[in-house]
C-alpha cells in the first residue's frame, strides 16, 4: 500500500471514529428519554474500535474530489458505517452466519448476548438516518433527502438487506438443505446487493455532497460498482486463503455453509483473474478525474490486494 493511501485510510478511520463516539456517548438527545447502558455498550462494542473503514474513506475520498472538507463529509461517512456496522452485527448472529469472532473480538451476540446484539444492530440502522437528517450531514435539506433515500435504497430491499437473504438462500436453508447451484450471473446480483450496494452508495453520498454533475455521478457510479464487486470476491478469496489473525474473523466458513460464491462457482484462478478485471475496470472508470482520480484507483487496488 502507498504511504498516502495508507495516511488517508487513517484519517478516515480517525474521524469516523470520532463522530461515532460522539454520536454513541451515553447523553441523551433531544426527544430521547434515557439511553439504556447496556445497549450503549453493545452498539459501541459492534461500531468503534476496529475494522478498516473502507465506506467512510470512500465518501470522504469522493466528496474530495468536488472540493468537500473532510469536516464536512465525515457525518454521512459515520452514517454509512452504521448501516456497514450493524449489518456486520446481524450477519454474525447465530441465525445467519454464526460467527463468534470479528474484527478480532467475540461478536456483540457473544460479548453480550442475542437479544441485545439485535437491538444494538437495529439501533445503528435508526441512527445512520438521524445522523443523516442533520444538519451538519448537509446545509442544504435537499442534499439530506438524497442522502437518505440513497442510503436506503443501498441498505434495504434491493440493497443489503436483499442481497443477505438470497445469500441465506443460497446455502439451501429454507428449500430443503442442498445448496442452490446458481450461476456467475445470479451470484454477482446476490454479491452486487449484499456488499456492492454500501460500497456504491459510498461513492454517491460524496457525489451528492459536492453536488457533483450527471457525468461525474455516472463515473462515480461505474467506479463504485466494480468496487463493490471486486469486494466481495477478495472477502470470499480471504475466507479460502486467510488466516484468522489476518482477517480478524473465522475462515473457512463459505465453504462449511455451502454459500454461493464466486471462488467456489469459478475456481480460485478464475476469481482471482475477475478481481484483476474489476479492479481495471474501476481504475478506468475514473479517467474523468484525471490525477485527481488516482488515490480511488489505487483504493480498488488496495481492496484486492488486501490481507485485511
Ligand atoms: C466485511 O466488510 C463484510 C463484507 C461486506 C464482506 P469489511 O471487510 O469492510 O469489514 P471491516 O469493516 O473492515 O471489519
Ligand atoms: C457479509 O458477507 C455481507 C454483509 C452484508 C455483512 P459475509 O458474510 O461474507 O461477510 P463476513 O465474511 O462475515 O465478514
Ligand atoms: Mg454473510
Ligand atoms: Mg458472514
Ligand atoms: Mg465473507
Amino acid at each position: 500500500m502507498t504511504l498516502s493511501l495508507a495516511a488517508r485510510l487513517d484519517a478516515a478511520a480517525t474521524a469516523t471514529e470520532a463522530r461515532l463516539a460522539l454520536a454513541l456517548a451515553d447523553a441523551p438527545l433531544p426527544g430521547e428519554r434515557l439511553r439504556p447502558e447496556r445497549l450503549m455498550a453493545a452498539m459501541r462494542h459492534g461500531a468503534l474500535g476496529g475494522g478498516k473503514r473502507l465506506r467512510p474513506f470512500l465518501v470522504l475520498e469522493s466528496a474530495a474530489l468536488f472540493a468537500v472538507a473532510p469536516e464536512a463529509a465525515v457525518t454521512a461517512a459515520a452514517a454509512v458505517e452504521c448501516i456497514h456496522c450493524y449489518s456486520l452485527i446481524h450477519d454474525d448472529l447465530p441465525a445467519m452466519d454464526d460467527d463468534d469472532l470479528r474484527r478480532g473480538r467475540p461478536t456483540v451476540h457473544k460479548a453480550f448476548d442475542e437479544a441485545t446484539a439485535i437491538l444494538a444492530g437495529d439501533g445503528l440502522l435508526t441512527l445512520a438516518f438521524d445522523l443523516l437528517a442533520g444538519s451538519d450531514a448537509h446545509a442544504d435539506p435537499a442534499a439530506r433527502i438524497a442522502l437518505v433515500r440513497a442510503l436506503a435504497r443501498a441498505a434495504g430491499i434491493g440493497g443489503m438487506v436483499g442481497g443477505q437473504m438470497l445469500d441465506l438462500a443460497a446455502e439451501g436453508r429454507f428449500s430443503g438443505g442442498a445448496p442452490l447451484a446458481l450461476g456467475e450471473a445470479a451470484i454477482r446480483d446476490l454479491q452486487a446487493m449484499k456488499t456492492g450496494a454500501l460500497l456504491s452508495v459510498s461513492v454517491e453520498a460524496g457525489a451528492i455532497l459536492g453536488g457533483a454533475d450527471a457525468q461525474a455521478r455516472a463515473a462515480l457510479f461505474a467506479y463504485g460498482r466494480a468496487l463493490g464487486a471486486a469486494f466481495q470476491i477478495a472477502d470470499d478469496i480471504l475466507d479460502v486463503e486467510g488466516t484468522a489473525e489476518e482477517v480478524g474473523k473465522k475462515v473457512g466458513k463459505d465453504a462449511a455453509a455451502g454459500k454461493a460464491t464466486l471462488v467456489s462457482r469459478l475456481g480460485l484462478d478464475a476469481a482471482r483473474a475477475l478481481l484483476a478485471s474489476l479492479v481495471d475496470d474501476a481504475a478506468a472508470a475514473l479517467t474523468p478525474f484525471g490525477t485527481r482520480g488516482a488515490l480511488l484507483a489505487q483504493a480498488a487496488r488496495f481492496v484486492a490486494d488486501r490481507r485485511s
